[in-house]
């Protein structure tokens, strides 16, 4: 079984493909990735020269690479990470989101209609739904609550979405969409929330809290996400969309005061800033649909998730180091092309 993985040298894909070689041994795997300021090669390091594994520097709207590569390596499954992510670069700069998210997408899909496939896997996110208000608890995203997206990030990925379902209609591609709401954990590039407060606390810098920090997200262990998709891969029924997230809703507030204490540093860091333009209210997941038909359930408290993270980044401080000199971006020519 051949599984191209997209976007596998940024913070999910990374964690994926580490899971996936160690939960299938007998499987390849192959990462397709541009490597944008997002991407860090030193990530996959350790892997690169097992027989079981690829790294393939490509952009996923590159037409005739990706066909080249398709020719090549005639995947059967393709898990498609590749993004641009970030909801602040795109109020900033939205053409990329469209071209990334958009564009590369269609280009996947018509590379899987020509070489055929058995499965390709969009990894999709909760905020194609929007918001929900903050005085509604009882309130939660299904695959029934309707495409709403709030920011061009996830209008991009909504319109993703929306070609990955036409696709499965129109030409018959077998296809499945993963739902998942914020993921944290190892490897997450320091511009999200948080890694951000982490790697901003232990170098004692402001910790920039937006609006009032009362905005909710339901935060979900990266492993746990790897292991829904792993699942709806596998045993995902073709043409279906699936909401992954575990019940752990949490203020922003509240999350930068426990990373804080963890940290044994004091909240005199936090630092309240403008809001975020159009910023989502709350996020909310049902995962009743994955647990019912795939016994999908996460495994990872909150609780001992972010101890595990903040470990992880204390551990690795010479990794989000690299990232924030830019050092990394250099690294792939030296330790990959140039050698
Ligand atoms: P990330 O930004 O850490 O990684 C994205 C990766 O895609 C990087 O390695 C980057 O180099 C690569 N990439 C970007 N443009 C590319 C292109 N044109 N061609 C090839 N590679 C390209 O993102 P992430 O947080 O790991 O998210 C991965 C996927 O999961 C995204 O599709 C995102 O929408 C989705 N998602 C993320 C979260 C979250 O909380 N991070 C939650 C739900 C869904
Ligand atoms: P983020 O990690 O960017 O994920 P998303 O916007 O996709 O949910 O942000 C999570 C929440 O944290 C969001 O409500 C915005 C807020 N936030 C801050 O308050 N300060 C920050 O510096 C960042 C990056 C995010």
């Amino acid at each position: 079984m051949t599984v191209l993985v997209t976007g596998g040298a940024g913070f999910i894909g990374s964690n994926f493909i580490f899971f996936m070689l160690g939960r299938y041994p007998g499987y390849r795997i192959i990462c397709l990735d541009k490597l944008t300021y997002a991407g860090n090669f030193t990530t996959l390091e350790s892997i690169k020269d097992d027989p079981a594994f690829r790294f393939v520097k490509l952009d996923i709207c590159d037409r005739e690479g990706v066909y080249g590569l398709f020719e090549e390596e005639k995947p059967d499954i393709v898990v498609n990470f590749a993004a641009e992510s970030h909801v602040d670069r795109s109020i900033e700069d939205p053409e990329i989101f469209l071209r990334t998210n958009i564009i590369g997408t269609t280009v996947l899909m018509d590379a899987c209609r020509k070489y055929g496939i058995t499965r390709y896997h969009q990894v999709s996110t909760d905020e194609v739904y929007g918001d929900l208000p903050l005085d509604r608890p009882d309130m939660f995203f299904t695959e029934d609550t309707p495409l709403h997206a709030s920011s061009p990030y996830s209008s991009s990925k909504a319109g993703a979405d929306l070609l990955v379902m036409a696709y499965h209609r129109t030409y018959g591609l077998p296809v499945t969409i993963s739902r998942c709401s914020n993921n944290y954990g190892p490897c997450q590039f320091p511009e999200k929330l948080i890694p951000l407060m982490i790697v901003n606390c232990m170098n004692n810098r402001p910790l920039p809290v937006y609006g009032e920090g009362k905005n909710v997200r339901d935060w979900l262990y990266v492993e746990d996400h790897c292991k829904a998709i792993d699942l709806i891969v596998h045993k995902g029924r073709v043409g279906e969309v699936y909401n992954v997230g575990g019940h752990n809703e949490m203020a922003n507030i509240d999350i930068v005061k426990l990373i804080c204490r963890e940290l044994g540093k004091s909240d005199e860091l936090i630092t309240y800033v403008a809001d975020r333009k159009g910023h989502d209210l709350r996020y909310a997941i049902d995962p009743s649909k994955i647990h019912g038909e795939l016994g999908w359930l996460p495994e990872t408290a909150f609780a001992d998730g972010i101890k595990k993270t903040v470990r992880w980044y204390l551990d690795n401080r010479t990794w989000w180091e690299d990232i924030l000199s830019g050092e990394y971006r250099e690294r792939y020519d030296r330790v990959y092309v140039h050698r």
